[in-house]
């Protein structure tokens, strides 16, 4: 359900509209299916196919991430996400390399693809436009266009589905575009208990963030996407800092530091059957939490297949995030630092030059 209560409520300061574009998530995954599936892409699939890499940044990573979470443990074949400027060494001929941006500007992300045009990698990108679109025809891969005029975070549900018709397109026994038009009406119909949720979590997380405390996102596979979503909606929604800590490695080395007195308060992403190895590490930081009185919260996804889980955290992660910008009275939408670096480095560093390097 879209709140227009909520927000007509925001609407003098949500000048971009992110919280109707969250809300509107369910309608977005069943457009981009439509767009999406049966996709028919020019190039060849290699033979034999070693593996699968994602690369791109920010917004335009996410895709990758909860791609991973979701078939990393069902999937025989090797799937990387990279969020770099560098191509693996390993990455041959042999991979794909799906190569998303949203603006099609990005430098890490034309590097990659410049790499890999250079070692024979074929490529697809998925992006809206820019040089990477520019480009496509002279260095030969296809593009699969995203709808233009989006922040690039919030055209989750078209990168997202676009990745899947890929895979399908790559794998046809994958069927995953499928599941992912079934995982929208999942959302619409848990959307009313998922705003709860992100509602109260918005004004816990606001009055500590207003008592100076730092928030640390704990979570484990296969949610860990929605962890990292989490950390970097806040920052780039709510201007805060927020940090992301991955179970079960943190309980060997970063765990020492609730030895010291801190300012963090902690969420962490549960799973709603969650296996003996993991309940008894989080009983265990509970207790922690509880005797050195740190604040924390636990979230679990709506019950649902794997991919439902999933979309319902990022759904009330994305709303949280929103929610809590607008809370705290600053407009979601513009992220003025990383524009004004994005500036900067058009100044040093010519991305025309990257692309005549071939
Ligand atoms: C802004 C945003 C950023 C960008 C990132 C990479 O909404 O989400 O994280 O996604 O700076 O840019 P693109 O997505 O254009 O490659």
């Amino acid at each position: 359900m879209i709140d227009n209560d909520l927000i007509s409520k925001y609407a003098y300061l949500d000048k971009s509209a992110m919280l109707a574009r969250v809300f509107s998530y369910p309608n977005d995954l069943k457009d981009a299916v439509s767009r999406y599936s049966g996709l028919k892409l020019q190039f060849e699939v290699p033979k034999p196919l070693k593996g699968i890499t994602i690369a791109g940044m920010g917004g335009s990573f996410i895709g990758a991430f909860f791609l991973q979470d979701l078939l990393q443990d069902k999937w025989e074949l090797p799937l990387f996400a990279i969020k770099d400027i560098c191509l693996p060494a390993f990455i041959d001929r042999h991979h794909l390399l799906v190569a998303v941006s949203y603006s099609g500007n990005t430098e890490e992300t034309i590097r990659i693809i410049v790499e890999a045009c250079k070692k024979g990698v074929p490529t697809v990108a998925v992006t809206s436009g820019g040089l990477i679109a520019e480009h496509a025809e002279k260095l030969g891969y296809p593009v699969v266009k995203l709808p233009p005029g989006l922040a690039p975070r919030a055209a989750f549900p078209y990168i997202l589905t676009a990745l899947t018709a890929i895979m399908d397109y790559v794998i046809p026994s994958t069927n995953l575009t499928q599941s992912v038009a079934e995982a929208a009406s999942f959302l619409e119909r848990h959307c009313d208990n998922l705003l709860h949720i992100a509602l109260d979590l918005s004004e816990w997380m606001l009055q500590n963030y207003l008592t100076n405390r730092l928030l640390v996102v704990y979570g484990y596979r296969p949610y860990l996407s929605a962890c990292y979503r989490l950390k970097t909606q806040i920052n780039e929604n709510a201007k805060f800092h927020v940090f992301f800590s991955e179970l079960p490695e943190s309980n060997h080395n970063e765990i020492m530091g609730w030895e010291a007195p801190s300012n963090l308060f902690t969420l962490t992403v549960r799973a709603n059957e969650e296996p003996p190895h993991l309940r008894y590490r989080m009983e265990f930081l509970l207790k922690l939490w509880s005797e050195r009185g740190v604040p924390f919260r636990e979230v679990r996804p709506a019950k649902g297949n794997r991919l439902e889980e999933l979309i319902s955290l990022f759904y009330i992660f994305d709303l949280a995030s929103v929610l809590l910008a607008l809370k705290r009275g600053v407009d979601p939408t513009p992220v003025e630092t990383i524009s004004q670096l994005k500036k900067y480095l058009d100044i040093r560093i010519n991305l025309r030059d990257v692309l005549k390097l071939l």
